[in-house]
């Protein structure tokens, strides 16, 4: 059976849960490996939640990249049932999410760079993106800060979505979850 009105192509419906798993793994493993590393002085299973978080990071900005050049390609329009604040404030959140996404594995991979650990598993080097510095604390740092900032957005994001989906009922949230038919 269809789904009822306008719904996101199968390709952005794939790159938003793709991108939605990464995020939701990578900011607490973020928060736990930086905990874990002074704890233990930077023990082997902290070496290894360093890389694992390096190379998904790494990933996620190809997927974000392919996924910022789908959505301009363009999308479904804004439903029917948003009142104007649901508008302006969705699209506010959506802007500034797609304006982290790429920004915040960027910062990263840049950090990395300055600071001269681009090794992932000791199996390969990341490209450097930047000249070793003194600079890769600082940038590390601004990673942290902007990461927190695109996980408390995700957090709006994930409650209006509910709240559309729960307390509405108005069939936004299935724009997005639904998997047929493949085209809108
Ligand atoms: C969307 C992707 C990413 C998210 C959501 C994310 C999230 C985070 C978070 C929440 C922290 C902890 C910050 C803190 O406690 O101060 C962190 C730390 C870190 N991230 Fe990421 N990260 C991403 C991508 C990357 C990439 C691509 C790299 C490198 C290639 C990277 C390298 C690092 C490093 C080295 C730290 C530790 C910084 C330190 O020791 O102070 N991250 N990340």
């Amino acid at each position: 059976m269809p789904l009822p009105g306008p719904h996101y192509s199968l390709t952005a419906k794939t790159l938003h849960w793709i991108t939605a798993a990464a995020v939701i793994v990578m900011v607490p493993l973020g928060l736990y490996m930086v905990r874990r590393g002074a704890a233990t002085n930077f023990d082997n299973l902290t070496n290894t939640l360093y890389s694992a978080h390096k190379l998904i990071g790494f990933l996620l900005l190809w997927v974000v990249a392919a996924r910022i050049l789908n959505r301009l390609r363009g999308a479904p329009p804004p439903a029917e049932t948003l009142t104007p604040l649901e508008r302006v404030a969705s699209s506010a959140v959506h802007h500034l999410l797609y304006l982290l996404l790429p920004i915040v594995p960027l910062l990263g991979w840049a950090g990395v760079s300055a600071y001269g650990a681009r090794d992932v598993f000791g199996w390969f080097s990341l490209p450097p993106l930047l000249p070793e510095s003194s600079a890769g604390d600082a940038i590390l740092a601004i990673h942290g800060v902007a990461a927190l900032t695109l996980a408390a957005l995700a957090v709006l994001h994930i409650g209006g979505a509910l709240m559309h989906g729960f307390i509405k009922r108005d069939g936004v949230m299935n724009r997005m979850i639904g998997w047929w038919p493949l085209r809108r």
